[in-house]
């Protein structure tokens, strides 16, 4: 473990990229964000998992503690069909949630596209780390990292 690197999660929360029937983009859309804003070296932790509440629980717990992640963001599974459980893993998980962000998110997407009113992304704490749900589309990773990315460190810096 390097002293001074900060670790990061990449959850992909998605039945079909799970089961290999399609790539999944939003996993590296966010590595690639992450690369470009970020100033200092981080190590991220990937993980593509099925829409399984108790999956993405355990992921996220396995990923805040035993990995030590300041950061864990996922993507999918916000929608309002009925395995789209990720709001519900988060907030399982989450000691306090943090409604801004899936508030902000919401509100830029609107600006984009109609259909981000479906979005039920949230985000919380856990311990000393913070859950950022981002929707599944990949054009969306970049536009909602945009608006919520700017607080993230200050979040993060906060909860120390
Ligand atoms: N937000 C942005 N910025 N761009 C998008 O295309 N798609 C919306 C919404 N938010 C979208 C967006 C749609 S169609 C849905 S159903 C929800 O995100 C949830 O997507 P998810 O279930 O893949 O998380």
């Amino acid at each position: 473990d390097t002293p001074g690197i900060a670790h990061i999660g990449i959850v992909t929360v998605s039945d079909r990229a799970s089961r290999g029937e399609y790539e999944d983009l939003g996993g590296p859309a966010i590595k690639d964000y992450l690369d470009e804003v970020l100033t200092s070296p981080f190590q991220p932790h990937a993980r593509v998992i099925s829409d399984d509440q108790p999956l993405i629980e355990r992921t996220l717990q396995e990923l805040c503690e035993q990995e030590n992640c300041c950061l864990v963001v996922t993507t999918g599974g916000t929608g309002p069909s009925a395995r789209d459980v990720t709001p519900e893993a988060t907030e399982a998980v989450c000691d306090r949630m943090m409604p801004g962000f899936g508030e902000l998110m919401r509100q830029v997407s609107l600006q984009k596209v109609a259909t981000a009113i479906l979005s039920r992304q949230t985000a919380g704490l856990l311990g000393d780390s913070l859950i950022v749900n981002l929707p599944g589309k990949p054009k969306a990773i970049a536009e909602c990292m945009d608006a919520v990315f700017p607080a993230i460190p200050y979040c993060i810096d906060l909860m120390d």
